[in-house]
């Protein structure tokens, strides 16, 4: 089949599916594939860092986990995780790669969509490219269970896009003040604009578990008051610990390096806790819908 024939398959699939449950039925393929964004207000309070040790804890825990880099920023999650992406989408585009050839694969046999590929303007592709992109997603050898984006910080287009899309999210905060107040922001925005009411909060860069309550309770104390009804969860902490910043001048995921650290031990749990939050996303939100949502099809 030539390729104009096989989107054109591709999107008659696509038109006639409701709520994606033909993306099970490709043999590997997950039974509920999570789609999950991380997201902040303000910059450097920890997203990538926290998203490549998380997406590391999910694999040990042994899930397929592809993490999605849809941040230019310079510390990149290809970057903290020292590998070195040959490719980029538009050798998907021009036939000369798959996208299984792009992927990088990270500790824990994690794959990485790097940003350096173009995530970040993937909102921008003329409707071929995404068709084709949908079907390459498809037909991935070993399609994840679970995906994780690394948003940029801030309300940017491309950032709100990814968290509607997604089907759940995760804003990072910290005490700081304007991470409180930027993280309200970016939850008024996703809320009011777009009506998405579910939120869970990751509290990095405190003392302890008391301090991340005191900045989750100042954070929710707002929202109730002036957001209305919206349920944000605490999914947990990760402490300020200088293994964090030794791990990523080594360009190595914490839990390879430090497993006994405490900020290690905080990544296995958040992690734990987020497969276990309850999952109240009624659209059947797998992989496949994100794309679908995401790139407008
Ligand atoms: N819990 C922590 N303890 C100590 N250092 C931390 C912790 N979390 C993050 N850091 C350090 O803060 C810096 C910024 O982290 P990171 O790059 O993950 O943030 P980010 O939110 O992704 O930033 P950006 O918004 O620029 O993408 C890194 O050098 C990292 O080592
Ligand atoms: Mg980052």
């Amino acid at each position: 089949m030539n390729q104009a024939a096989t989107l054109k398959k591709w999107k008659d699939n696509i038109m006639a599916e409701e709520g994606m449950s033909q993306v099970q039925s490709r043999p590997g393929a997950a039974a509920d594939p999570r789609v999950m964004c991380f997201s902040s207000g303000k910059g450097g309070v920890g997203k990538t860092s926290i998203v490549t040790n998380i997406g590391l804890a999910i694999a040990n825990s042994g899930k397929r986990v592809m993490i999605l880099d849809a941040d230019l920023g310079l510390a990149n999650v290809d970057v903290i995780l020292g590998l070195s992406p040959r490719y980029t989408i538009k050798h998907l585009f021009s036939g000369e790669k798959t996208l299984d050839e792009i992927l990088v694969t990270g500790p824990g046999g994690i794959k990485i969509l790097p940003s350096g590929s173009g995530v970040p303007e993937l909102v921008n592709l003329s409707e071929g490219e995404k068709l084709t992109l949908l079907s390459e997603m498809e037909r991935l050898e070993s399609p994840p269970e679970v995906m994780l984006i690394d948003t940029a910080a801030g309300i940017a287009d491309n950032v709100l896009y990814f968290n509607i899309a997604a089907r759940q999210r995760v804003v990072v905060v910290t005490p700081e003040p304007t991470s409180i107040t930027d993280a309200y922001a970016l939850i008024k925005v996703l809320s009011g604009r777009y009506h998405i009411k579910d939120f869970m909060i990751l509290v990095n860069w405190v003392r302890n578990e008391q301090e991340a309550r005191k900045v989750f309770k100042q954070l929710s104390a707002v929202a109730d008051r002036f957001l209305g009804m919206l349920r944000l969860v605490y999914i947990g902490y990760i402490p300020k610990d200088s293994s964090v910043s030794k791990a990523v001048r080594q360009q190595r995921p914490v839990l390879e390096l430090y497993p006994d650290s405490k900020a290690a031990k905080q990544f296995v749990k958040v992690a734990e806790n987020i497969l276990n939050t309850e999952d109240k996303c009624s659209d059947g939100g797998n992989i496949k819908f994100f794309w679908k949502q995401f790139l407008g099809i």
